[in-house]
């Protein structure tokens, strides 16, 4: 087995200009700012404006960024993943798009998709590529515009969701340091609870589907919230247990932000105090795949080397699981 692991080197982060606040929210749906906060955390999020703006913009700027941070030169990347759920389009790939945009030439790209989880299923799919030791330089951006399918007439839904993008890449290293171990859960009877109704091969698009409004997110709020808290936990704590890491070993936890409550249980299931847990949902929401890469973007400056990080995610799916890691580098890389 190859000795070479893979190593996050750079991290750069997107939001879009415009703020959606709770207070604009109050004006749109039957909703309070008391009622969003206390239920879920969230002050305010970001929202992508402009006809013709996809999810690729975002992904542009934030992987435009890393490149610049990074040093590396577009014809420098070897691969390309993209973390979506809410693509330009159903084909091609989003990664196709965005490489097409930032002038990445000799590498081949792809978009997954397994909801929330898909970014930490990313990186644990894009480790492997660099510890084949054929792949040197690989990015995994993880880029929703939730805004695209997001009703903003229905105040269960619409107050959660955010757009970003953020981007990180992966180089292999000998040093104790890189992605360790993962752990990762499917149970697809979950889908009846979180879904988008039609738009796929089984529902294609019609008059109907859009007079119903099935183009938009589907969610059972309460039994997802009880399966993710549940299993959220379980499997952060789990790679704990697999990895010998006490509650003090470890330096951060980055949780997908979904719930404040969510994130809350998590940590108090590791016995983390609140200062190691990475909490940034008040201002953007849950941007699906943007969440945990926005989050090392935000940290960066705080984040050293050889510190123990757990990411944890739970999606539609469902989908879940954890991923240890050690981090490579002290503080942030300048934006030269
Ligand atoms: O990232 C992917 C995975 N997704 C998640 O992890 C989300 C998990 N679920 C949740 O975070 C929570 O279930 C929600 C935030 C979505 C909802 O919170 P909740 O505490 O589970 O509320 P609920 O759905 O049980 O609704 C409670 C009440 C209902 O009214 P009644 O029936 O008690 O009269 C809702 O109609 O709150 C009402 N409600 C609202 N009231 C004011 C629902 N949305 C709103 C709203 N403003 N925006």
């Amino acid at each position: 087995m190859s000795d070479l692991k893979a190593a996050i080197t750079g991290v750069h982060g997107y939001a879009p200009d415009y703020i959606l606040t709770n207070a604009e929210l109050e004006t749109m749906v039957d909703t309070t700012d008391e009622w969003i906060t206390t239920r879920t955390g969230i002050k305010e999020r970001h929202i992508l404006k402009g006809e013709g703006k996809g999810t690729s913009d975002m992904a542009v700027e934030a992987v435009n960024g890393l490149l610049k941070k990074t040093n590396t030169k577009p014809e420098e990347v070897d691969l390309l993943i993209c973390a979506t759920v809410t693509p330009d389009m159903q084909f091609p790939a989003t990664a196709n798009i965005i490489s097409d945009k930032v002038g990445i030439k000799n590498a081949f790209s792809f978009d997954m998709n397994a909801a929330c989880s898909t970014f930490i299923y990313a990186l644990v799919t894009a480790s492997k590529y660099v510890e084949s030791g054929e792949y040197k330089k690989v990015i995994v951006v993880g880029a929703d515009k939730m805004s695209s399918i997001t009703d903003y007439t229905d105040r269960a839904t619409c107050v959660i969701f955010g757009d970003a993008a953020a981007a990180v890449m992966l180089e292999p290293t000998t040093e104790n340091v890189g992605i360790i171990d993962h752990k990762f859960y499917t149970d697809g009877s979950g889908r009846v609870h979180l879904h988008q109704k039609a738009g796929g091969s089984v529902k294609p698009a019609s008059h109907e589907t859009v007079d119903a409004r099935e183009h938009y997110i589907y969610q059972e709020g309460q039994p997802v919230f009880k399966f993710a808290v549940t299993n959220m936990a379980d499997v952060a704590v789990e790679i704990m247990k697999r990895n010998n890491l006490t509650s003090d070993d470890i330096n951060w936890l980055v949780p997908h932000q979904a719930n404040l409550r969510i994130i809350d249980a998590t940590a108090r299931r590791m016995g983390l105090d609140k200062n190691k847990v990475m909490i940034n949902i008040q201002r953007y929401g849950n941007t699906t795949n943007g969440t945990i890469p926005m989050c090392l973007y935000e940290w960066e400056d705080q984040l050293k080397k050889g510190d123990n990080v757990v990411l944890a995610a739970f999606g539609g799916g469902f989908t879940w699981g954890a991923i240890y890691l050690k981090w490579a580098y002290d503080g942030s890389k300048t934006n030269s």
